[in-house]
């Protein structure tokens, strides 16, 4: 895990960096992203699907910084906008090494894309297949394809849904025929070249049931392909979400072990359609980047309600919120945190961090127990929000969005800085 621990005065240290200084120079809130984790992380996935390529999901977390990690811990990287091609080009990573995704691809996006080289376009529709082979045809390109689609599969966390048909904007339904519709239209298109098929089943999945199903679903595809068409597929992708421990009760497993579950897996259904073993890829990003940073918080205030029963609960405000991690409220997702300046033999209470936006759902931590001393000034650390914290950020109430301070070995590096009010006044176009 991160390299954070506490040191003499009960301060946390991350990257060897103690937090009281990180914040005295930084201000908070801040991410503390832990570079060596995330390179650990990524390298991990990296030897432990030794046959496989694996794509960075950077819709996870995305900055110039991290895709030159990325791309020196030899792993791809998939993006999902215009903004997120703009930032692998703009940290110079290899435009062959990048997958491109989305339901809703602009005609500009797609441009783009065809024209800086990018590796993999993975459709959605026929009508993105139709658009993307005139842009390619119109500039005398061929575009490399993968085709979404949708094996019936839903998984989240430990369970699996797994239907005949999905109710969702995502892919082409395998069931309904769709999907080898979308083969035999991009194989026979002039202007795209074939790769093969991707299967991404949901995120934080603990387990590889799910993709056990989808795999098969997906390689009886694969293999019909091969048999009607004769056409053998030299890639399979089957997505992200491989899941991590939020609190100590989440037991995800293993990367590695998922690895060699899903390696044998392809293996062994590929014999039973007897086709030749594509060249498999994933797409991890929370359980990359997610461990990698902890927010670290001020708290501003500390109140005590009265609860019904004669009991209460401690409200904790810390200096950010809702606008630098969603998730809580969003998903209802839970978080741990620990006082993370100072040691403290208090008692612990069960609080609930909170933090300053105008609405009452603005939740960080829904249930912590923490020092019963915690006062203002403590500074607060919540691990594990690398993932879809910074990257789904929003600026409401007009509060800025915290920086990302990168640390190793006791040298810390802002990699996205804090927002300033100016940031946010830049748009304002001034009263008109
Ligand atoms: N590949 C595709 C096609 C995806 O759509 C996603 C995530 C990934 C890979 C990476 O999944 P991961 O390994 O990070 O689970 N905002 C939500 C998660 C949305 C995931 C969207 N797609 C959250 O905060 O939980």
């Amino acid at each position: 895990s991160m390299t954070a621990l506490k040191n003499a005065d009960g301060a946390l240290e991350i990257g060897g960096l103690d937090v009281r200084e990180l914040v005295a120079e930084h201000g908070s809130p801040a991410y503390v992203l832990d570079e060596a984790d995330f390179r650990a992380r990524a390298r991990a996935f990296k030897e432990g699907f030794k046959n496989f390529d694996v794509y960075y999901a950077g819709k996870a977390f995305l900055c110039t910084t991290v895709v030159r990690w990325v791309m020196e811990e030899g792993l791809n990287l998939d993006i999902c906008s215009g903004g997120e091609l703009a930032t692998a080009l703009r940290a110079g990573a290899d435009p062959a090494r990048l997958g491109f995704h989305g339901n809703n691809k602009s005609v500009s996006e797609l441009t783009r894309a065809l024209e800086a080289g990018v590796g993999r376009i993975i459709v959605d529709s026929f009508h993105e297949i139709e658009r993307l082979d005139a842009l390619a045809v119109e500039r005398g390109l061929v575009a490399p394809v993968m085709i979404r689609v949708t094996a019936g599969v839903e998984a989240h966390t430990h369970e699996y849904i797994a239907t005949a048909h999905e109710d969702q904007k995502f892919g082409f339904s395998i069931t309904s025929g769709d999907g080898f519709e979308a083969v035999s239209r991009v194989q026979r298109a002039e202007g795209l070249e074939l790769l093969g098929l991707h299967s991404h089943i949901g995120s934080q999945i603990f387990d590889s049931s799910g993709f056990e199903v989808a795999a098969k679903r997906v390689l009886a595809l694969h293999a019909r392909v091969s048999t009607e068409l004769g056409v053998d597929m030299p890639e399979l992708d089957l997505g992200g979400g491989f899941g991590i421990a939020y609190t100590t009760q989440d037991d995800p497993s293993d990367p590695h072990q998922l690895a060699t579950e899903l390696g044998k897996i392809v293996e062994h259904e590929c014999k039973a359609f007897d086709v030749e073993v594509p060249r498999v890829s994933i797409e991890p990003g929370r359980a990359i980047v997610g461990p990698a940073v902890c927010t670290v918080y001020e708290v501003g205030t500390v109140k005590e309600v009265e609860l019904d029963a004669g009991a209460s609960r401690t409200y904790v405000s810390v200096d950010g919120g809702m606008s630098d991690n969603i998730r809580t409220a969003l998903y209802d997702a839970d978080y741990s945190c620990t006082l993370a300046g100072r040691r403290s033999e208090a008692e612990p209470t069960l609080a609930r961090v909170v933090g300053k936006h105008c609405e009452s759902g603005d939740i960080v931590v829904k249930d912590e127990f923490l020092p019963s001393d915690v006062r203002p000034g403590d500074l607060l650390a919540v691990p594990g929000t690398g993932a879809y914290c910074r990257s789904m950020a929003s600026n409401y109430n007009h509060v800025p969005r915290p920086p990302v301070i990168a640390v190793r070995d006791g040298q810390a590096r802002v990699v996205v800085r804090r927002e300033t009010e100016d940031d946010l006044l830049a748009l304002d176009m001034g009263v008109q």
